[in-house]
């Protein structure tokens, strides 16, 4: 097939004829299938499913140091746990505190302390007149969405294939002291899969912000979450990078295993430098009395190390593999060649990003739901909910079952093409 921007107006209008019989078909199936969020699947779930035995009423629930888990105690999480989380993120035990069971719900509680308190000290941001943050684009939803409730102004920042426009984020943090936060997926990120180059690890450890308050948001959700054995991305560890580069305070590093045993059942994490760990405390021993302590051991005596836990990833893997590769291969098959939109290909995470042409995500995005297929709203992955070009949309292959997610590849590359002819026809008008 060739481009349809090389097709006459005929042969267009010929062809939209027989896609549209096709759509009808979709249609009549009474399809129910969803692509929105990155959930993982049933069978996902269940390989967890041993965690629900590892703790009995026969068995002693007493950590290596001598603490009970049923009772109150231990603010930060207990040893074992922090030493399998630091595994996971790569930092030392005693850089990182456990917290509940939502990574999110620790990025909400860092930028609401912020705005009340302010950070190691400066002035509360409720206090000043603006406030904003670098918002990679596209990016996760519910990032902009915690920034957006604070009414901190968000700022888009274009992606690259080696990461967020370094050159804008080091010019826009020395200029504006406003600049508070910016917001990274440094592996894997949400939507596109890509992980930052070293390059854009160690300039973003390097930044030189006019506001001493400024952090890195750095949102590791993927961090052991690669789809194949040989090719694996791996990133230069930022918090020890922005010490050697003298900025030791500048980062807070998230991370949690909601997709690692079971999403709002798992542990999450913050690691940062002693100076913003001590500041959090101080929030954190008003705030609770202590985190699930006997989730916090389930999960050390399931995994047993990070080994445990990389091995437990293989069989993540070996699930979402087929899926990622049944979705490039469609958009591949149907698409190749065509000219109406782009994908990438992420060797880790949880999504795939595609982009239409110009003025055609939400359209192609109704017309999938139209016969049955659930996508994430076009425009999500913008702050406000507004993508300038109208063309990103999320892939979220991880919820569906194999069968499902082949049919709903296919309705969506006929949506796309669809829509796509009637864009280029609607020009030649
Ligand atoms: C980049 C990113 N961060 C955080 C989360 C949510 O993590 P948690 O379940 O730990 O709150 C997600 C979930 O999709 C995500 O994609």
């Amino acid at each position: 097939m060739k481009p349809y921007v090389e097709m006459t107006k005929e042969e267009l209008q010929e062809l939209r004829k027989e896609l549209s019989a096709q759509y009808k078909e979709f249609q009549g199936r009474d399809l129910k299938l969803d692509m929105s969020r990155g959930k993982p699947s049933a069978e996902q779930l269940d390989i967890s499913m041993g965690m629900m035995d590892v703790l009995s009423s026969n068995d002693d629930l007493t950590c290596d140091d001598g603490t009970d888990c049923r009772n109150y105690g231990v603010l930060d999480g207990i040893k074992e746990a922090k030493e399998l989380l630091a595994d996971m993120m790569e930092v030392a035990p005693d850089h990182i505190i456990i917290y509940g069971n939502s990574s999110l719900n620790v990025m909400y509680d860092t930028v609401s302390r912020s705005m009340t308190h302010g950070v190691m000290g400066s002035t509360p941001w409720c206090k000043l007149d603006k406030v904003k943050f670098l918002c990679p684009v596209p990016g996760y939803d519910r990032h902009f969405s915690i920034t957006e409730y604070f009414g901190i102004e968000m700022i888009n920042v274009p992606m690259t294939p080696t990461g967020p426009d370094m050159d804008l984020v080091e010019q826009l943090v020395a200029a504006d002291d406003s600049i508070k936060g910016i917001w990274c997926v440094p592996k894997y990120s949400n939507p596109q899969g890509i992980s930052y180059s070293d390059e854009t690890v160690r300039r973003f450890a390097r930044l030189k912000p006019v506001a001493s308050d400024f952090r890195i948001y750095w949102d590791n959700a993927y961090t052991i979450h690669h789809l194949y054995d040989n090719e694996q991305d791996h990133l230069i560890e930022i918090l020890a990078e922005c010490k050697r580069a003298g900025n030791p305070d500048m980062v807070y590093k998230f991370a949690s295993t909601s997709k690692v045993s079971f999403p709002g059942s798992g542990i999450a994490a913050i690691a940062a430098s002693e100076n913003n760990l001590t500041d959090i405390m101080k929030q954190l021993k008003i705030q609770t009395i202590g985190h699930d302590k006997v989730n916090q051991l389930r999960h050390v005596r399931f995994f047993g190390d990070i080994h445990g836990m990389v091995e437990h990833m293989r069989k993540h893997a070996d699930i979402m593999r087929p899926k990622f590769e049944a979705v490039i291969e469609t958009l591949e098959k149907e698409l190749g060649g065509l000219e109406v939109g782009e994908w990438t290909c992420p060797k880790g995470g949880y999504f795939i990003s595609f982009d239409s042409l110009d003025g055609c995500a939400k359209t192609i995005v109704a017309k999938c739901k139209k016969a049955g297929l659930v996508m994430t709203g076009a425009g999500a992955t913008y702050p406000y909910g507004k993508d300038p070009h109208d063309s990103n949309i999320r892939i979220a292959p991880s919820y569906p079952t194999l069968p499902d997610l082949k049919q709903a590849m296919e309705l969506f590359a006929l949506c796309v093409k669809i829509v796509s002819i009637d864009h280029i026809l609607s020009e030649m008008a």
